[in-house]
C-alpha cells in the first residue's frame, strides 16, 4: 500500500471514530483493540510471522575494494577464486568445476573478516545480503528458519534480476551455527540450522549464489555446516605477519600528514601481535595526539604514545606515591635490562606511567615475526618475566605484589616447556600428575630465579641510576635505553681489564 493510502485510511478511521462517538456510541472498544493491534504490529519482534516485510538480510552497496584490505593475500586469493567460480559459470564449465556454494572466514577479532566480505560483494557487483548471526535468533519458533528462508529467497530474487549473482554474507555466524543440542532447553537454534543446512543443500547449479560466513568461534561451529558442500573452503584470516601491518598502516595513514622521523617499517616491527583494526586504531589514536598538541603533524612520539594506549589503555588520573613510582622503575628496569641480556635489540620502550592495570611495561618488540619457540628462547622469556621481581628485591631487599602476573606469565611459559616435551621429564603425555606438573614448573622457575638473580647482581648500579632518569622522563625509547646501557657495558669492561691488571701485577709482585 503506498504511503498515501495508509495516510488516508488512518485519517478515515479516526472520522469514523468520533462520528461514531458524535453519535452517541461507546467508541472505547474500538480504540482499545485498534490500539493493541497497531502495538502487535510495530513492536512484536516476531512480526515477520505476521507477514510484514522482513529485516534480516539488508541488501547494500560495498564501496570497500580488495586493495583497501592490507596483508592477508591468501584469505584475498582464495576469495576472489571462489567469487569467480561461484558467480562466473562460464569459467568453471571448460574443466566441469563444481562452484563453491560456501566460504567461511575464521579467525580472531578485527582481522578484517567483515572488510573482506565487503570487498568480495563490490569484486563482482553482485547483490551483497548482509546479516548477522543473532538476527537469525528469535524467542519465538519458527522465527530463525524463517528468517533464514527469506533471506535466501530475497538473494535468489536478486541473482535473477540483476544477472550477477547475490553473495549472502552471515556475519557471527557461531551464533547461528553452533554444535546442534547445546541448547539444551529449547530447539529454536537447532532449527534455524537446520534450516540453513538445507537452504545450502539446496542451492542449484545454476545459482549464482555464494555464501559467506565470518566467526572468530569455528571451534564451537556444528561439523554438519563444516563440511565441504556446504563451506567448501575455511579461509583463515590471520594476525598480520610483519609486510602485512606494514601495508596496513600504509593504507591508514594515506593522506594524513607525517612527520619525517615516522618509519612506517620500524612502526610496523613494533606492532607485533597487532591486529588490523588496533593498527586503524593506533593510527587515529595518533592523530588525536598531535591534535591535543595542537599541532598539524603526526609525530613518531604521537605514534609511541598511542601504541601504548591501544595496547594497555589510558593514562590513569591518580598519581602514585614516589616510593611506589621508585619501585616501579627498578622493577621495568629489571625487565629491560633482562630483555636486552637475552636478546639484544628487543626492548621498544620502558615507561612507568600508570595505565589502565599496569602501573609500568616494558614494550618488547622481537626482530622478526615468531611462530615457534625453541627451549633456549623460552627459559630466556621466563628470566624477563622473573626479573622485574628479583630487581626490586636486589634494590630494596624485598618484593611486592606487582609481580603476581609476572609469575603467572612464569608459570605459563614453564607449563608450555613441560608439556611440549622440553623439560627434564622429556616428553610427557597430557595427563600428567597435577603434582609432578607442577614440581616441575618450580623446578624451571627456581632454577632460571637463581640465574636471574646473578646476573641481575652486575647491574645493580645501573639499575639505581637509570631509575633516577626514568622518574623524571616517565618514558625511555628503546635506543635511548640500550644507549645508556651500553655506555654501562663498557665500563664494567674498563673495570674489569683494570681489576684483571692489577691482579697480574699482585701476582707478579
Ligand atoms: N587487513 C586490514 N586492512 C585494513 N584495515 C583493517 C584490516 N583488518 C582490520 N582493519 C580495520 O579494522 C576494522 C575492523 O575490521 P573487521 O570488522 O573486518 O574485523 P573482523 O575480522 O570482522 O572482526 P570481528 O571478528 O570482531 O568481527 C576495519 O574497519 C578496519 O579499519
Ligand atoms: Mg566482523
Amino acid at each position: 500500500m503506498s504511503k498515501y493510502w495508509k495516510e488516508i485510511l488512518i485519517g478515515a478511521v479516526f472520522a469514523v471514530i468520533f462520528f461514531l462517538g458524535q453519535f452517541g456510541y461507546n467508541v472505547w472498544p474500538v480504540i482499545v483493540v485498534l490500539g493493541a493491534g497497531v502495538f502487535l504490529y510495530n513492536f512484536m519482534p516476531g512480526k515477520d510471522i505476521a507477514g510484514a516485510k522482513v529485516g534480516v538480510g539488508k541488501n547494500t552497496v560495498q564501496t570497500i575494494n580488495f586493495y583497501d584490505i592490507g596483508g592477508q593475500e591468501v584469505a584475498k586469493r582464495e576469495l576472489k577464486e571462489a567469487l569467480d567460480f561461484a558467480l562466473e559459470k562460464e569459467k568453471t564449465k571448460i574443466l566441469g568445476i563444481r562452484p563453491l556454494k560456501g566460504i567461511l572466514l575464521s579467525g580472531p577479532p578485527g582481522t578484517g573478516k567483515t572488510l573482506l566480505a565487503k570487498a568480495a560483494a563490490n569484486y563482482t557487483g553482485s547483490a551483497f545480503l548482509h546479516a548477522s548471526g543473532s538476527e537469525f535468533v528469535e524467542v519465538y519458533a519458527g522465527v530463525g528458519a524463517k528468517r533464514v528462508r527469506d533471506i535466501f529467497e530475497k538473494a535468489r530474487n536478486l541473482a535473477r534480476q540483476n544477472k550477477k549473482g547475490a553473495v549472502i554474507f552471515i556475519d557471527e555466524i557461531e551464533v547461528l551455527c553452533g554444535a546442534r543440542g547445546r541448547h539444551a532447553s529449547h530447539l529454536e537454534y537447532d532449527q534455524t540450522l537446520n534450516q540453513l543446512l538445507v537452504e545450502m543443500d539446496g542451492i542449484g547449479s545454476q545459482e549464482q549464489i555464494l555464501v559467506l560466513g565470518a566467526t572468530n568461534r569455528i571451534d564451537i561451529l556444528d561439523p554438519a555446516i563444516l563440511r565441504p558442500g556446504r563451506f567448501d573452503r575455511i579461509v583463515r584470516v590471520d594476525l598480520p605477519d610483519r609486510e602485512g601491518r606494514f601495508h596496513i598502516l600504509q593504507i591508514h595513514t594515506k593522506g594524513k600528514p607525517l612527520a619525517d622521523d615516522v618509519d612506517l617499517q620500524e612502526l610496523a616491527r613494533q606492532c607485533y601481535g597487532f591486529s588490523g583494526a588496533h593498527i586503524e586504531s593506533l593510527v587515529n589514536e595518533a592523530a588525536i595526539n598531535a591534535h591535543r598538541r595542537n599541532e598539524d603533524i603526526i609525530t613518531w612520539q604521537d605514534f609511541a604514545d598511542a601504541q601504548e594506549k591501544v595496547l594497555l589503555g589510558e593514562k590513569l588520573d591518580s598519581r602514585p606515591p614516589e616510593e611506589e613510582i621508585n619501585r616501579v622503575a627498578i622493577h621495568e628496569l629489571g625487565h629491560a635490562v633482562m630483555s636486552e641480556l637475552v636478546k639484544a635489540k628487543s626492548v621498544a620502550s620502558v615507561t612507568i606511567v600508570p595505565r589502565g592495570q599496569a602501573l609500568g611495561f616494558v614494550r618488547q618488540a622481537p626482530l622478526e615475526d615468531k611462530y615457534l619457540y625453541t627451549k633456549e628462547e623460552l627459559l630466556g622469556q621466563i628470566r624477563v618475566a622473573l626479573a622485574g621481581a628479583f630487581s626490586e628485591e636486589l634494590i630494596f631487599g624485598s618484593m611486592s605484589t606487582g609481580s603476581q602476573n609476572d609469575f603467572y606469565q612464569a608459570s605459563r611459559l614453564a607449563k608450555k616447556m613441560v608439556l611440549s616435551g622440553l623439560s627434564h621429564l622429556g616428553v610427557v603425555s597430557e595427563e600428567i600428575g597435577q603434582n609432578e606438573l607442577n614440581y616441575e614448573i618450580m623446578r624451571i622457575i627456581n632454577n632460571e630465579g637463581i640465574m636471574v638473580r646473578e646476573r641481575l647482581q652486575r647491574f645493580k648500579r645501573f639499575i639505581k641510576e637509570t631509575a633516577t632518569i626514568i622518574r623524571q622522563e616517565e618514558r625511555l625509547e628503546g635506543d635511548v635505553f640500550r644507549k645508556i646501557l651500553g655506555e654501562y657495558v663498557e665500563l664494567l669492561e674498563k673495570e674489569d681489564e683494570v681489576a684483571a691488571e692489577s691482579e697480574l701485577l699482585i701476582l707478579a709482585c
